[in-house]
């Protein structure tokens, strides 16, 4: 996200806008928490994970009462236009804003992919190497110790980024909330890996689907006799969302804001800034907002493939 926070404020300050940072996300919104951002406010950012502006989860944006007071603080401060950097909560937001009449453009931004209008968003690769920096760790010791392991990786309802490093990482199996897997058919899955003589045995779990790291964790424990190995949980958890962004994230960040920059500058307003085909486009939040984006279906076909 600083990627795209320091180009979104040094291509608009190139345009002649002055520029503004609103901390804390929503909160720093309804709060009236802005800061004036120059050009070197913006210094020393690119290599850090997170957002130097902040961020909150805000259930009050979510009445309109909240929504009303952003407004007002807005209006209050002569803010003429926002730039959302967010995923698929934050982008909703910028819609109830922009049905409210206020002109806000998107910049797609969650480790989930779940955010439509966008075939990648910001961090999700970062967070992808992350999550196969743990896997070829895992390996070792899985290796080693003829152990079965389970890595639980995030992406809220979205099984994007357990399917991705499964298939990167080379996992035995892939849990995710798009394609219910029963712990017993894991079990047997990892016993054929066995046999076909692998010497380990990873398997990666979203975070959402039904039988999560810790349904699995119970069932292996309940029939270890029977199922005749250990399985070992391993919860990555917000671990991914750390660290600096790699060479990916910095340039897409880099290029939806100036997206952005370039919607607002032709006063095109209520549209996310994504990558779509491999070019930077925009995409009205009523083709974005409520959409359910589908898993790359070649992707969730080859995972068994791979697996052999
Ligand atoms: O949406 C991004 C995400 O990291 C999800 O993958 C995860 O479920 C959630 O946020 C965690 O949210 P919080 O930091 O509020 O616990």
């Amino acid at each position: 996200m600083n990627a795209a926070i320091r180009a979104a404020v040094r291509l608009g300050l190139a345009q002649g806008w002055e520029m503004y940072g609103v901390r804390r996300g929503y909160a720093g919104l309804i709060a009236g928490d802005f800061a004036p951002m120059l050009a070197r406010d913006v210094s020393g950012i690119l290599q850090l994970g997170g957002t130097v502006l902040g961020s909150a989860r805000c259930p009050e944006f979510e009445t309109e009462e909240g929504r009303w007071r952003a407004l007002r603080e807005l209006r209050q401060h002569s803010i003429e236009a926002l730039i959302v950097i967010g995923g698929n909560g934050s982008q909703a937001g910028a819609y109830d804003l922009y049905k409210m009449d206020y002109p806000v453009v998107g910049v797609a931004s969650t480790i989930d992919n779940d955010l439509a209008g966008s075939d990648i968003s910001i961090g999700v690769m970062t967070a992808l190497d992350i999550a196969l920096e743990a896997i070829d760790r895992l390996k070792t010791t899985a290796a080693a110790h003829q152990r079965a392991f389970l890595l639980e990786v995030m992406g809220r309802k979205c099984g994007y980024l357990a399917l991705m490093a499964g298939i990167a990482g080379g996992a035995e199996a892939v849990v995710i909330p798009e394609r219910d897997v029963a712990p017993e058919k894991i079990a047997e899955e990892i016993r054929q890996a066995y046999l076909r003589g692998k010497s380990h045995a990873l398997v990666v779990v979203a975070e959402g689907a039904r039988y999560n790291a810790e349904m699995m964790a119970q069932h292996f424990a309940e029939n270890r006799a029977r199922l005749g190995f250990d399985l070992r949980v391993t919860r990555l958890g917000h671990v991914q969302r750390g660290g600096a962004p790699g060479a990916f994230d910095r340039l897409l960040a880099t290029d939806l804001a100036n997206g952005a920059v370039e919607a607002l500058a032709r006063g095109e307003f209520g549209c996310l800034s994504g990558l779509v085909g491999g070019r930077v486009v925009t995409t009205p939040y009523k083709d974005v907002i409520g959409v359910v984006k589908p898993l790359p279906a070649h992707f969730l076909e080859m995972e068994p493939l791979l697996a052999r």
